[in-house]
């Protein structure tokens, strides 16, 4: 008897990939396992069971941001979770000024715009403020389909 495999994608993964999960980067030199797009994923419908993207959007301008959205939605399961990071920082300009490929600096409302059209069981959003060593704020989304 086949046993269904529980698959867990780190979306972005850069050279953190989250432990236990498959990683998905468009740099070679990631640690993915798979290189491709995000925009783009060479994944099944509904065949993931977690997905974690950290750090990925702001590289994207929302057009992109809303692809990356219809991605994550058609790949997840029914009732499983996706957790996305994403660094909003204190202002545009020091947000853009941190990594030349920044693109845009999102507000809560906005992603929460954008996740409408999904017909996600929760959306659940918080900001987080660090402030330990250096003022850094965040903000945190989880979906679950
Ligand atoms: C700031 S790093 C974040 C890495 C890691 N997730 C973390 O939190 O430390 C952004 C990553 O997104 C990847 N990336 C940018 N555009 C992408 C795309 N269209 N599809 C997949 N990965 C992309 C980059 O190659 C990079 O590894």
């Amino acid at each position: 008897m086949i046993k269904n495999k529980v698959i867990k994608l780190d979306i972005g993964c850069g050279e953190r990939k989250k432990k236990g999960f498959v990683g998905i980067d468009i740099d070679p030199n990631s640690d993915a396992d798979i290189i491709a797009s995000a925009l783009d994923l060479p994944i099944e419908n509904d065949s993931i069971d977690e997905i974690q993207s950290s750090h990925l959007i702001e590289h994207f301008l929302p057009k992109e941001t809303q692809r990356f959205f219809d991605e994550i939605y058609r790949v997840l399961k029914r009732g499983k979770l996706a957790n996305i990071k994403i660094d909003k920082d204190w202002t545009k300009k020091r947000l853009l000024a941190k990594d030349s490929t920044h693109k845009y600096r999102y507000k809560t409302k906005e992603i929460k715009k954008m996740l409408e059209k999904f017909s996600y069981k929760k959306v659940k959003d918080k900001i987080f403020f660090f402030r330990l060593y250096q003022p850094r704020r965040k903000i945190f989304i989880k979906l679950i389909k």
